[in-house]
C-alpha cells in the first residue's frame, strides 16, 4: 500500500515554528495582526474564518475580524481595506472568497496593500523567488517535501484551474523544475493525461473524478477535493479506496491537505509582518 501523506504533523510542526516567530516578533514591539473580512452568510466560509480565527490565537497571532452583509457595496469593501491598508497595526489582510456575486472579486483582490497580502493571490502577477506563496498550493508543496520527494523532472499534472488552488499551484511546481501540465473541464480525455503523472494534483470538486484507471503505477496522488459522498462524509476528487494500494503516496480527506492551508496562511501571516517590521526599521 502506499504512504498515506497526512496533513496534521506536518502543519503542526509549521505551527510550532510560526508560535516561536510570534512570540520573538511581539517581544520586540513589532506589529503582528491578521484582519480578515467575510461578506455574507456563506457557510462554509464562515467555518474556514472561525479556524482561521482559532489559530491565530493558539498561535499568538492577533486577528480581527470583519463580518459584512451580503449586501455590502463595493465601494464600502474598498473603503474598509484602504483603511486597512493604511493602519499600522494590521500586517495581514485577508478576503475570504467567494464573495457576493454584485462584488468585483478582482478589484477588490487587487486594492489589498501586496505587503499585506497574506493570501499571496498577487503572486499570480508578480512571481519572484522569495515571495509569499498562495495557501493551499505552498501547503501542498511542504507535504511533498515532507515526504523526501522531488519534483524537479518530474511529470506534474494539476487537474483543476482555479484561482486559489490550480494555477499557483502549477506556477509553484514549474519554479520548482516539474513538467507540467493543467487540465480542466474541457480536457479531452482526462485519463490519458492524468496516467502520465509522476504527480498528480487534483482540485476539481467532483466525487471519485479519478479513478484507478487513470492513475500511474507509483503515482503521488494528491487530493484536495472536499465533497459529500452519498452517506453524507466527508470525500475528495479521487477514489482513495482504489488507488491506495496503485500510489506510492496519497493525501486523504478529510486530513491530508486541509491542515496545510491553515498552517500556511499562519506562515504567511507572520513572515509578512517580519518583512514590514524590518522594512520600517533599517539596520
Ligand atoms: N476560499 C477558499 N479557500 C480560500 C483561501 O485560501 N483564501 C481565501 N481568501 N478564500 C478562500
Amino acid at each position: 500500500m502506499g504512504v498515506i501523506v497526512k496533513g496534521k504533523p506536518v502543519a503542526d510542526a509549521l505551527l510550532a515554528r510560526v508560535q516561536a516567530d510570534a512570540r520573538m516578533l511581539v517581544e520586540k514591539g513589532a506589529p503582528l495582526c491578521l484582519a480578515v473580512i467575510l461578506v455574507g452568510d456563506d457557510a462554509a466560509s464562515q467555518i474556514y474564518v472561525g479556524k482561521k480565527h482559532e489559530t491565530c490565537a493558539k498561535v499568538g497571532i492577533e486577528s480581527r475580524m470583519y463580518h459584512l452583509p451580503a449586501t455590502t457595496s463595493q465601494e464600502s469593501l474598498l473603503d474598509l481595506i484602504q483603511t486597512l491598508n493604511e493602519d499600522k497595526k494590521v500586517t495581514g489582510i485577508l478576503v475570504q472568497l467567494p464573495l457576493p456575486a454584485h462584488i468585483h472579486a478582482r478589484q477588490i483582490l487587487r486594492s489589498i496593500d501586496t505587503h499585506k497580502d497574506v493570501d499571496a493571490f498577487s503572486m499570480l502577477l508578480d512571481m519572484s523567488g522569495d515571495d509569499l506563496v498562495p495557501c493551499t498550493a505552498g501547503g501542498i508543496l511542504e507535504l511533498i517535501h515532507s515526504t523526501g520527494v522531488q519534483v524537479a523532472g518530474k511529470n506534474c499534472v494539476v487537474v483543476g484551474r482555479s484561482n486559489i488552488v490550480g494555477k499557483p499551484m502549477a506556477m509553484l511546481l514549474l519554479q520548482e523544475n516539474g513538467t507540467v501540465t493543467i487540465c480542466h473541464s474541457g480536457t479531452v480525455d482526462l485519463g490519458e493525461k492524468t496516467k502520465q503523472a509522476d504527480i498528480l494534483i487534483v482540485a476539481v470538486g467532483k466525487k471519485k473524478l479519478i479513478t484507478a484507471d487513470m492513475v500511474k503505477d507509483g503515482a503521488f496522488v494528491v487530493d484536495i477535493g472536499m465533497n459529500r459522498d452519498g452517506e453524507g462524509k466527508l470525500c475528495g476528487d479521487v477514489d482513495f479506496e482504489a488507488i491506495k494500494d496503485k500510489a506510492s503516496y496519497i493525501t486523504p480527506v478529510p486530513g491530508g491537505v486541509g491542515p496545510m492551508t491553515i498552517a500556511m496562511l499562519m506562515v504567511n501571516t507572520v513572515e509578512a509582518a517580519k518583512r514590514q517590521f524590518a522594512a520600517a526599521h533599517p539596520e
